[in-house]
């Protein structure tokens, strides 16, 4: 690890931290408690007393704006499909934050992979509390005149982001559900049809043997190798899903070697722990072992042999269906409940005993890690498996094929994963408040180094509409990871099916032509530890409205982006911080434009229509779609400047 001197970070320890692989540079340690902050050693809390105008910014992948302030957050990765407002936990940790009140303004980021709660202000509106479940933390206060300077800071601190591959910027289409090659075919085909860019076809659990990781079914997926080939030649990338249980089955040798080897993760006795999730009984590979994780990493190369250059990553906080020895207390006490008359304080017990079943905090207790050598007791350190699983992927990729690069994002995720791969942000629903929760989280993000990031557009769970789906496409135009999925049982969203095919086209064209522009300022957000999306704040210093604006966004340094997010609308309030060349686009080469002097304005915005509003001094170069990304023309492109 580098050494770094760097006078605007300060690193506090407390207890014994983890080296989690958070951070990529030595800080020097100072002594005592963190400065801004009351310390409570009774509560191992942390106090910040926020003053009238702060503002707090952070935290990546969590509900409500972008602003956090009034709530609570706690990180804790969590298999909860229902993103509700009143959720403090989803499936990343990301512990870094920013205090602004336009005039001072610091960061915190606590590298601490156990659960740590964030009070900012809704205990006390006036008071920002940090409490670690345990205390072995390592607390740094980053300080700087703006937050970009800050974020900055922070992320030479942890390293820089991942870059996927070119094409994986195209649009990706996903359902769980496509169970054959017949069924991707047939994806590929209606897209086809249609003439819409396609680059990804997703596929979900059941392209697997009985949900075994690293396996094909035969006979849904006969000749795997020359389906992936004649995929390739449509000009799309299948991308597989892997999970991070492994089915507990004589013969497969995933099982055979993990057992074999001790590279499952232990209970108190040295057994192997026996969880359940889509195969039914798994074990839980320890991806914090160091040899288990380079082991578990080469596996994917049965798959990368088969021509597969993409993955994402599931089931990784890791979610538990149940476990086999709760599964067994709940036995014995739903027989204590048989004998009893159930009143209603009885039955509230019982529903409580039978729906904790998934992911009972409890399990999280019974399971140990051999990290750096040392037994750790799995809770403490939760929040690091999906990084380190994801990490075990991506490492192994550079051996198993060093001249790819390959594309790899997460569900579960903690601050120092950005350096592996990108996050989706699980399981949301097909809900126009989802489609602004996207829109907030983009921010928080990035700053924490997750540039290549992206919703389930249209919706994950529950059944989307045409508007709804359109709108989103409208605004996951602009988000890095630009994918379609939705869930077993939901009405079917592949954009071929709906009636306004030629309006799906043209905006995924759109999204097509805006790729040298999005790319350029994705890479440069990676090279500068920048953002890719921000709040108009972060540049807009001096505006004091700006500080309140939660539903646009800058888009790298040219555009300020003002999706439509709600239902039945036409049009929007758009605030401009300074006048701006507004694009009204209806394809990506019919618009129209119009400057826009600083202040409020009314916009129009019909089903179809996209707003980009161009900065001063800036221009927009849009390229010629083509079906795949591969196949455009990034020389030639027109501009619209202002
Ligand atoms: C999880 C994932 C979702 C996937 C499903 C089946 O819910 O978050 O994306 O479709 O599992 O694999």
């Amino acid at each position: 690890m580098e050494y770094a001197h760097n006078k605007y970070i300060k690193k506090y320890e407390f207890g014994n931290p983890y080296d989690t692989g958070a951070v990529v540079a030595c800080i020097d340690k100072t002594a005592g408690i963190p400065e801004r902050f009351r310390f409570d050693a009774k509560t191992d809390t942390f106090f910040y007393t926020l003053k009238e105008k702060d503002m707090v910014f952070g935290l990546g992948e969590t509900v409500r704006g972008i602003n956090k302030r009034g709530w609570i957050y706690v990180s804790n990765n969590s298999d909860d499909p229902v993103h509700d407002e009143n959720k403090t936990s989803l499936y990343a940790s990301q512990n870094f934050l920013i205090v602004d009140n336009g005039k001072d303004v610091f960061g915190v980021f606590l590298d601490n992979p156990g659960s740590v709660t964030f009070d900012i202000g809704y205990t006390d509106a006036n008071v920002l509390s940090i409490h670690p479940e345990y205390n072995d933390t390592s607390f740094y206060v980053i300080e700087g005149a703006s937050p970009l300077e800050i974020i900055r800071t922070f992320r030479e601190l942890i390293g820089k982001s991942y870059i996927p591959p070119m094409w994986a910027f195209g649009y990706g289409q996903s359902r769980w559900g496509y169970k054959t090659a017949g069924d991707i075919r047939e994806v590929a085909a209606g897209y086809k049809e249609l003439g819409i860019p396609l680059d990804m076809i997703y596929m979900d659990i059941d392209y697997m043997q009985d949900f075994k990781d690293f396996t094909i079914n035969p006979e849904r997926f006969p000749d795997f190798e020359n389906f992936v080939k004649e995929m390739k030649t449509e000009g799309i990338h299948l991308v597989p899903i892997i999970d991070a249980g492994v089915k507990i089955e004589e013969g497969y040798d995933v099982y055979e070697e993990g057992k074999a080897n001790g590279y499952f993760c232990k209970k108190e006795n040295g057994e192997d722990l026996v969880a359940a999730v889509w195969p039914g009984k798994v074990h839980f590979p320890d991806f914090l072992n160091e040899e288990a994780s380079r082991w578990f990493g080469e596996k994917y190369k049965v798959l990368t042999d088969a021509g597969i250059e993409g993955f994402w990553n599931d089931m990784n906080e890791p979610a538990i269906f149940y476990t086999e020895d709760h599964l067994k207390e709940v036995f014995a006490q739903v027989k204590e409940f048989e004998q009893k008359e159930l009143d209603i304080w009885g039955f509230f017990d019982f529903k409580d005993v039978v729906g904790s079943i998934a992911n009972n905090p409890e399990d999280y207790r019974r399971f140990y890690h051999e990290f750096h050598g040392q037994k750790v007791r799995h809770d403490r350190v939760h929040n690091l498996y999906g990084f380190y699983m994801t990490k075990s992927a991506s490492e192994s990729f550079e051996k198993i094929c060093p001249d790819k690069k390959i594309l790899m994002f997460s569900r579960a995720s903690y601050t120092g994963m950005h350096r592996y791969g990108g996050v989706w942000t699980g399981d949301n629903c097909s809900r126009w408040s989802h489609l602004l929760m996207n829109i907030q989280m983009m921010p928080g993000l990035n700053m924490n180094g997750f540039l290549y990031s992206g919703a389930d557009i249209g919706g994950f769970g529950g059944n989307t509409t045409e508007d709804l789906m359109m709108r989103w496409v409208e605004f996951g135009i602009f988000t890095p990871l630009f994918r379609n999925h939705s869930a077993l049982g939901t009405r079917e969203q592949e954009l071929y099916r709906f009636d306004r095919k030629e309006d799906f086209r043209h905006l995924i064209e759109l999204r097509y032509a805006l790729i040298p522009y999005i790319y350029e300022e994705f890479i440069k957000a990676v090279e500068h530890n920048g953002m890719y999306m921000m709040p108009l704040s972060f540049v807009y210093r001096e505006d004091e409205r700006c500080r309140e604006i939660e539903d646009q966004l800058l888009v790298g340094e040219a555009l300020m982006i003002a999706p439509v997010y709600e239902q039945n609308k036409t049009g929007r309030y758009v605030y401009l911080p300074e006048a701006m060349r507004l694009v009204r686009f209806r394809t990506y080469n019919d618009y129209d434009t119009e400057v826009l002097q600083k202040g409020d304005h009314y916009i129009k915005a019909a089903l179809n229509e996209v707003l980009v509003f161009i900065r001063p001094g800036k221009e927009l170069p849009l390229a010629t779609p083509a079906r795949q990304v591969d196949r455009i023309n990034r020389k030639e492109l027109q501009r619209i400047s202002f």
